[in-house]
């Protein structure tokens, strides 16, 4: 038996409307994506294996908004539930290439923003390598874009493109919003396939980056004994400081709530 019927063959036995399904389960298991109570964004969701997946993964205090071109058929109790009663679902019929789509997927998940965007978005094929792999980049930066707009600090995004020469900056673009990127290739992808997913763990929302260097000045102590600056609110520990100091750090690792810098000049105004 083909890899291919092995998935097709299950998905129907066990319920799942598509065998894309487990590429989501086996993403979730080796990236950690979906946790009770999320609310997740599912772009290209017809029709609805992952939506599936999601919703009995958050279970009934989490949220799936979906979205699709073609209509998604609703969930029934058994397809969205988990044993705690079903995941709330809304499904939205458009087009992410267009502005007034992403803005009912905006409003869908509200004020507080998403845990998890996710997207298996993909183009009709052409058959022509570049072309295909040229559409799925842009398909994986609306939802990249979405993510921006609907993620706060600490959430996480996976994306479906196809390899090809256009992944390498797409990859650092992601990786500039998040603190680390991975190319992921489930085992139930066919294995022919170029498709691959980006996930992208824990959005930035900090104004530093690894590498800058910036004037602070040491407002608190740390329970470590280090130095607490503030950088337009966010926190940044300086080991080897006190509070009064003024000093020119340079940023060493950013974490979506904190991150941490090392002294590179004692007197910057020198
Ligand atoms: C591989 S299928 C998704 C399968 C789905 N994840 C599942 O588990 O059933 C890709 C989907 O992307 C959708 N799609 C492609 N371009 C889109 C766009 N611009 N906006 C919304 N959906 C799009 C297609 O209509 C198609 O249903």
């Amino acid at each position: 038996m083909t890899g291919r019927d092995e998935y097709y063959n299950r998905a129907k036995q066990e319920g799942y409307r598509s065998r894309a399904a487990y590429k989501l389960q086996q993403l979730d298991e080796e990236c950690g994506l979906l946790s009770q109570g999320d609310i997740v964004v599912d772009l290209g969701a017809a029709p609805g294996g992952w939506l599936q997946v999601a919703a009995q993964r958050v279970g009934a205090s989490g949220k799936v908004v979906g979205v699709d071109l073609q209509n998604v058929r609703n969930l029934s109790e058994d397809e969205a539930g988990s044993g705690d009663g079903a995941a709330h679902v809304e499904t939205v019929r458009g087009d992410m290439t267009e502005a007034d789509t992403r803005e009912r997927v905006q409003e869908l998940v509200g004020e507080g923003g998403a845990d998890t965007v996710l997207s298996d978005m993909a183009p009709n094929m052409s058959g022509e390598y570049d072309l295909d792999h040229a559409r799925s980049v842009h398909l994986a930066r609306q939802a990249f874009e979405t993510a921006l707009t609907v993620l706060p600090a600490g959430g996480d995004l996976a994306v479906k493109v196809f390899d090809g020469r256009d992944l390498d900056d797409l990859k650092a673009d992601v990786d500039a919003e998040f603190e680390y990127v991975r190319e992921v290739r489930p085992p139930a992808s066919r294995d022919a396939s170029s498709e691959l997913y980006l996930v992208a763990k824990n959005r930035l929302t900090a104004p530093v980056r690894a590498g800058d260097e910036v004037v602070v000045e040491v407002s608190d102590e740390g329970n470590e004994g280090d130095g607490i600056a503030r950088v337009e609110g966010y926190t940044l520990f300086v080991p080897g400081t006190s509070v009064g100091d003024r000093v020119r750090v340079r940023v060493d690792e950013v974490k979506p709530k904190f991150g941490f810098a090392e002294v590179v000049d004692r007197d910057p105004d020198e």
